[in-house]
């Protein structure tokens, strides 16, 4: 069992840095939604009690899952607003749109079910299925030969992390600029962990876990935030994604530096930035839940990822260079421990640990910046579940932990009347009721 795990994680960590997601995504043909949804496929009513996998995953996905709707989204006003402010035209024609709103296969690329109106379809995710459609219901063949043939390995936290953000945070092909949010498109913010569980068509069994190894959503979390930290640092260092014009490209920087009232009297430092008052910053709040994720696994480069971190935001008031030198540095730390983080056994001491961390921040100020504030909450969330799904919480304790929890997502509800005095007692009452 352990070598077989191991072997697991030796594959995860060799796989992630071969190709990139989309290149993985879009390698082969995509059937279209219509080629799974048969009943005796993945189009059951009911979850069938003798299979592998539950085959009514097309059912809850087209009823509950927000990706099936995604292409709509783009004949709704809210996105031909968005369009004609750009000078786009018609949002369901305009690339930038549909290469995150649908599954954007070219026309060669497209089966003859395929429709480009079922949106974030199954092969969105899982790959394009030309050449293990046929192979992969058979129970004899092992999920690695389908791996080999194209399927996506969705259960890997690394490559399921790239996938994600390839859309929740955009990449060098698929950018969510400033400009589109100028004209009117949500902020995008994703926690791997939280989001893998808002609208799942999976459930992690005995069987699962025999067929693709144990499943750790501390662990899941931790990974999420090192790829999101190297996502970000792979657009800083693009120059076509980071930098167009005399100004950088300011999605890549936390909202509200810029977006508050003029009043002053808000400013206070932050240890982690080391930047005085006035100065726009990157958004590190990936960077900086990345370090509570090391607190467990190893303090120095947590404290290295500190540094680095903290001579990043101080190259970017240098030039441009230092800035690129500075990310170049920090992407190669977060590299280099992510394999470790991805094979780290997140046990109830970690979870203490992490939560101690992450308060200590607090006391240092360092959750004045709201979407650190969000990726906090976000974690916690994750961290207590955890706690839970190890049979760690009793029931009582449980219910106070998710009452605390409600206390700190009300602070982070709205992001325009963001308090970080009631964000940090909210914080502190989470772990008064930790065991
Ligand atoms: C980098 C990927 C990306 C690009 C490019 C993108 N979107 Fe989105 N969009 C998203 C994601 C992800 C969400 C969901 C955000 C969430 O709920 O966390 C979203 C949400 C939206 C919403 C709000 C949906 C709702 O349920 O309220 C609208 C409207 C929208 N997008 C329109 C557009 C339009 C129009 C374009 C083209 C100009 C576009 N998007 C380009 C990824 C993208
Ligand atoms: C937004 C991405 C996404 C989309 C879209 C998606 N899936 Fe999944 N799917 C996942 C993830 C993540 C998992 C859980 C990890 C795993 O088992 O690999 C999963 C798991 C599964 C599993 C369980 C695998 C197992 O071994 O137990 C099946 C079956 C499945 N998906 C089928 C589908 C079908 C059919 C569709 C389309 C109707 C679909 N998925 C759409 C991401 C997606
Ligand atoms: C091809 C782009 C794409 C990929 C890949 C993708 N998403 Fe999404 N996701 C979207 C878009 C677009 C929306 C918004 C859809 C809408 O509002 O109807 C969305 C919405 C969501 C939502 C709903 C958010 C909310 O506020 O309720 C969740 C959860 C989610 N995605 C999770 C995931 C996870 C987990 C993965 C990776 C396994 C993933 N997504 C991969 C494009 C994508
Ligand atoms: C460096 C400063 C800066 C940063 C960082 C920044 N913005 Fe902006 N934002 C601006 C400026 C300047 C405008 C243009 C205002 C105008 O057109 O009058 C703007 C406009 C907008 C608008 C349109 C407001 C309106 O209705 O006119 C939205 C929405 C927006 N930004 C969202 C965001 C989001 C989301 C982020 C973070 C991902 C962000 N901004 C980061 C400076 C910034």
């Amino acid at each position: 069992m352990r070598i077989q795990l191991l072997a697991i994680l030796v594959l995860w960590v060799s796989a992630a840095s071969a190709e990139t997601a989309l290149e993985a995504i879009d390698a082969h043909k995509h059937m279209g939604v219509a080629t799974c949804s048969n009943s005796v496929c993945h189009g059951a009513s009911q979850p069938f009690r003798d299979s592998d996998v539950m085959q009514n995953e097309f059912a809850i996905w087209q009823e509950f899952d927000p990706h099936a709707k995604a292409y709509q989204i783009l004949e709704k006003p809210e996105s031909r607003q968005i369009a004609q402010k750009l000078g786009l035209g018609d949002p369901t024609q305009a690339k930038v749109c549909l290469d995150c709103h649908t599954d954007n296969q070219p026309a060669d690329h497209r089966g003859e079910r395929f429709q480009i109106s079922d949106g974030v379809g199954c092969e969105a995710c899982h790959g394009g299925s030309e050449l293990w459609l046929n192979s992969h219901a058979d129970r004899s063949i092992a999920h690695a030969d389908n791996l080999g043939k194209g399927m996506y390995a969705t259960e890997n936290p690394i490559k399921r992390a790239e996938l994600c953000l390839s859309c929740h945070m955009g990449e060098k092909d698929r950018m969510i600029t400033h400009r589109i949010m100028g004209a009117g498109h949500p902020r995008l913010s994703f926690e791997l962990d939280t989001f893998t569980w808002l609208h799942p068509h999976y459930k992690i069994d005995a069987k699962w876990t025999k067929r693709k190894g144990e499943w750790n959503g501390v662990r899941d979390w931790a990974v999420g935030q090192g790829v999101a930290g190297e996502n970000l640092l792979d657009l800083v260092l693009d120059p076509k994604a980071g930098w167009q014009g005399i100004f950088p490209e300011l999605v890549l920087f936390d909202c509200h530096a810029c977006h508050k009232l003029m009043q002053g009297k808000k400013w206070g430092p932050r240890q982690g930035t080391g930047l005085g008052p006035g100065v726009v910053r990157l958004n590190d709040s990936n960077l900086l839940m990345f370090r509570h994720v090391l607190a467990p696994v190893d303090k120095a480069a947590a404290q290295r990822v500190f540094e680095q971190t903290r001579a990043l935001h101080r190259a970017t008031t240098e030039s441009r260079e230092a800035t690129f030198a500075a990310a170049r540095t920090l992407r190669a730390t977060i590299a280099e421990v992510l394999p470790k983080v991805a094979a780290y056994n997140y046990d109830a001491a970690s979870l203490d640990v992490i939560l101690a961390s992450i308060i200590a921040d607090g006391d240092r100020g360092e959750f004045r910046d709201f979407s650190s504030a969000e990726q906090v909450a976000m974690a916690s969330q994750s961290v207590v579940v955890a706690f839970e799904n190890d049979g760690k919480l009793d029931k009582d304790r449980a219910a106070k932990m998710h009452a605390r929890l409600d206390g700190l997502y009300d602070v982070v509800k709205d992001e325009n009347n963001y308090s970080m005095a009631r964000f940090d007692s909210a914080l502190k009452e989470l772990r008064a009721a930790a065991p």
